[in-house]
């Protein structure tokens, strides 16, 4: 099966860190979170993909190239501007001839794909949207569905009274390439304000179906931190790489612990970091690969990505600090976001 990858959004929420970065790009427990759903994809039977992108798209096709690595086959449908979810959809669809996948690459979900494609498959619609409920619908798209599950309406941010249901959109869609006569070309369009409300308001058959998992979207910086946190309290299920050294603190390999270092988990700490004397990590801290940390250095509900060097008795909390961050000693940081390099290099 194929799926369309949508990975071609400024990312404007989660800046600076995706000021040179697609958004999908940013790193999940020190993988790049692209990466995590390809291989959880491939795992479903997804064996091809094709990446709809724009913003800094030479950093996904350098990561991946043709998908060697991973086992499967990866394309590319660049866009000369952001064309927006369905603009990108047109501009990929002489890549699309068969029922296809789209998935929003900036949603952390691992979603089990066989209900969701034979329910598409029973029900014949167009398009078979997946979604997921949430406890308060009030800041999203909530879907009003008959009983068949074929979708009525979307009511926008609806107060509590007026949500027709608590479901709402997952980013992750079954369509027919059928769709591609509905949507313009080369133009920007929104596939959840305009293509699904037009295609619902004239009956051409739009589906929801409701998947079940952990779900979040990883676009603010709030968002970004607490996906992390989910992942070592182990509430998201994705798999922490490095070895468990003490409950709740993961240690990749390679890496050096100083003398009288203090871990208070949750704890992940990358490949090849050096850990200086008496630091004190966590609680809830994430380490990339190929860090250096100084002596005395405490840093708790922060994470820092690969190849970044903290300074002696630097004290770092609530933040995010991007790939190859570099601090002098003694710098104290308190609800900081930091993107010092010009090029993101992952390795
Ligand atoms: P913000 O600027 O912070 O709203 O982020 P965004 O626009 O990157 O993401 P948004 O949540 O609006 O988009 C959902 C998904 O669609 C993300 O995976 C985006 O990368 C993707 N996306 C959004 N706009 C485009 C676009 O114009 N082209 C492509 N190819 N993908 C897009």
């Amino acid at each position: 099966m194929k799926a369309l990858l949508l990975a071609g959004g400024l990312g404007t929420r989660l800046r600076p860190l995706t000021e040179n970065l697609p958004k999908p790009m940013a790193p999940i427990a020190n993988k790049p979170w692209l990466e995590h759903l390809i291989i959880h994809l491939r795992k479903q039977g997804v064996d091809q993909f094709v990446v709809a992108c724009h913003h800094y798209s030479e950093v996904i096709r350098n990561y991946f190239g043709e998908g060697q690595n991973l086992g499967v086959k990866m394309e590319y449908a660049i866009e000369p501007f952001p064309m927006g979810t369905a603009g990108a959809i047109k501009n990929a669809k002489d890549f699309f001839h068969e029922t296809f996948l789209v998935v929003n690459a900036d949603i952390v979900h691992l979603p089990e794909l066989l209900p969701l494609l034979e329910f598409h498959y029973r029900h014949k619609g167009m398009a078979t949207i997946a979604l997921t409920e949430v406890e308060d619908p009030t800041s999203y798209g909530v879907v009003e569905q008959d009983k068949n599950g074929q979708i009525l309406r979307f009511v926008e941010k609806p107060s509590r009274e007026e949500a027709p249901s608590n479901r709402i959109n997952a980013g992750l869609y079954v369509l027919e390439p059928s769709i591609m006569n509905h949507i313009p070309s080369n133009q920007e369009v929104s596939i959840e304000r305009q293509t699904f409300p037009f295609l619902i308001e004239n009956k051409t058959g739009v589906y929801g179906k409701v998947i079940n998992g952990y779900w979040f979207d990883m676009g603010t910086p709030s968002r970004y931190r607490q996906i992390h946190w989910d992942v070592l309290d182990r509430r998201s299920p994705l798999t922490i790489m490095g070895r468990e050294y003490q409950k709740g603190v993961w240690i990749g390999e390679g890496s050096k612990i100083g003398n009288e270092v203090r871990f208070i988990p949750p704890v992940l700490i990358g490949k090849s970091v050096k850990v200086g004397d008496k630091a004190v990590i966590g609680p809830y801290a994430v380490i990339g690969d190929h860090c250096h940390i100084g002596k005395g250095v405490k840093f708790s509900s922060s994470i820092l990505w690969d190849r970044s060097t903290i300074g002696d008795h630097c004290q770092i909390k609530e933040s995010i600090l991007a790939h190859k961050t570099s601090l002098s000693s003694g710098k104290l940081l308190n609800h900081s976001i930091i993107n010092q390099s010009e090029k993101v290099m992952y390795a």
